[in-house]
């Protein structure tokens, strides 16, 4: 990934996110068998393949034509294995990946790798607290183990798990398999409890001035997803509050439909051909010679407008389809930051929603095991068809994930991915709207441009999917310093 921003009189005027390499998953898909796509998606990403193993399994459960029949165990198994891979993946993101961007480890453990090379922040959380929080990064990688552990109960193994499949799951519950997966889940909620949300409170307490910093595009989407014995835990819709929004009674719902869904390539290498389609009849046909082109993500976009998902935007959602837990979990944070619910679109809004939605997924996640039948079915049985067509709407760690297939003569005719991250980090689109991230930049002040680390806060706090580094240049794009953004 990389961020080009120009500031100009201490302010940026314009942002470029980019998405620097290509992925091409569409074309290898072609012609093969479609229960591949349940393996080889997966292969997108070491750290959230779960979300793709949920959304092709869901892709070709509609197109084998067994979507209304998937036994209740397995959607329940499918949520715990989905679940865990949230739980190792938000622990991942604050800790590991955001928390030196607020906490000073050099004070506390030295000058080591990985802490340096690191760009000069205001670390003002000192003392002990700074301490604790920089034993919770150490405690959250044993966490994080624990995760991984557990979602193998039911998965077999993390990453790229083999137990979710078209028409359910391979594993059976057993007694034995649900105390394995509760003690480790119990741990889990635990650190969650007494760590994750109380660290990152400590952090907005210390940082405050970060709950109005990034503010985006403010039009938040969520396909919805995760079984639970009561339904959805994620609901779905928009949440497009305008700029007088203060209080919860201010957001309104609106409805979603997936034909809504397109994908432009203005500023993409893609062929101008395939601009404007939605994802059914998207193509993949790249094009390196476009002049105004800048990145490998397409933009997606929703009835024209550029959207924001990931746990900010789910948190709001499930906020306005009056969710009593996450109600309860919102309004004691904002009672104990005491601020206003603009307050959340943000930087420190979406660190966040992604604790508070890890107490609502691993709380949730007990639920789904308590109710587990060890007696009934996993898995219903479906063949492949001459010709069909499916969608798999779900969320995934960092938001929205879709996946769609044409099949033909009972072969992938066309598959389309589009990612959360592609939401997020989208490149301006063919109208020259940039993307949700490129807006939560633009108009940011920047004290230093030679150490903006305002600019990578806020990135961050997207947590993008794209393991690597950005680059930061200044107007003359001289580069200017490379930071880890993941
Ligand atoms: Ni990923």
């Amino acid at each position: 990934m990389a961020i080009e921003a120009v500031i100009d009189g201490g302010v940026v005027k314009d942002a470029k996110s980019a998405g620097t390499l290509f992925r091409g998953f569409e074309i290898i898909l072609q012609g093969r068998d479609p229960r591949d796509a349940n393996r080889l998606t997966q292969r997108i990403c070491g750290v959230c393949p779960t979300a793709h193993a949920i959304a092709s399994a869901l892709c070709l459960d509609d197109a084998f034509g067994v979507g209304d029949k998937i036994p209740d165990n397995a959607k329940l198994i499918r949520a715990l294995v989905s679940g865990s891979d949230f739980l190792q993946s938000h622990i991942l993101h604050f800790y590991h990946l955001a928390a030196l961007d607020y906490v000073d480890a050099v004070s506390v453990l030295g000058d080591l790798y990985p802490f340096v090379p690191r760009y000069e922040g205001d670390y003002r959380i000192s003392g002990q607290a700074n301490a604790d929080l920089v034993n919770h990064y150490i405690r959250a990688l044993d966490i994080r183990r624990k995760c991984h552990e557990m979602l193998s109960i039911f998965g077999g193994k993390m990453p790229h798990d083999v137990g979710i499949v078209p028409g359910g799951v391979t594993e059976k519950p057993t007694e034995d398999k649900i105390t394995n997966f509760l003690w480790r889940l119990n741990e889990i909620r635990d650190f969650i409890d007494n760590a994750y949300i109380p660290d990152v409170l400590i952090v907005a307490k210390s940082y405050g001035d970060y709950f109005g910093i990034g503010k985006g595009c403010r039009k938040f989407l969520s396909y919805g997803g995760f079984d639970v014995p009561t339904g959805k835990l994620f609901k779905t819709g928009l949440v497009c509050p305008d700029l007088s929004a203060r209080r919860a009674a201010d957001l309104q719902l609106e409805p979603f439909a997936m034909e809504n869904i397109t994908e432009d390539v203005k500023h993409s290498w893609y062929a101008d051909s395939c601009s404007g389609k939605k994802p059914a009849e998207g193509e993949t046909k790249p094009d390196l010679t476009k002049k105004q082109a800048y990145s490998f993500l397409k933009s997606p976009r929703y009835d024209g407008k550029v959207c924001e998902v990931g746990p900010l935007a789910r948190t709001l959602i499930n906020y306005v389809h009056a969710d009593t837990k996450t109600r309860r979990l919102v309004d004691g944070l904002l009672g104990q930051v005491g601020t206003g619910i603009d307050a959340l679109f943000s930087v420190l809004g979406r660190h966040a929603a992604r604790a508070l939605e890890a107490k609502l997924i691993a709380d949730a996640m007990v639920d789904c095991l308590l109710v587990l039948k060890p007696d009934e079915p996993v898995i219903v049985d479906s063949e492949i068809p001459e010709k069909g067509e499916g969608a798999g709407l779900t969320e995934a760690p960092r938001g929205s994930v879709g996946h769609w297939i044409s099949i033909k003569d009972k072969k992938i005719d066309r598959y389309q991915v589009i990612t959360p991250t592609a939401w997020n980090a989208s490149p301006k689109d063919d109208k020259d709207q940039p993307g949700a991230v490129e807006q939560a930049i633009i108009g940011t002040k920047v004290k230093d441009k030679d150490n903006p680390f305002e600019l990578v806060r806020i990135v961050r706090a997207f947590d993008p999917c794209l393991a690597c580094s950005v680059h930061l240049l200044d107007a003359k794009r001289s580069e200017l310093g490379v930071f880890r953004v993941v």
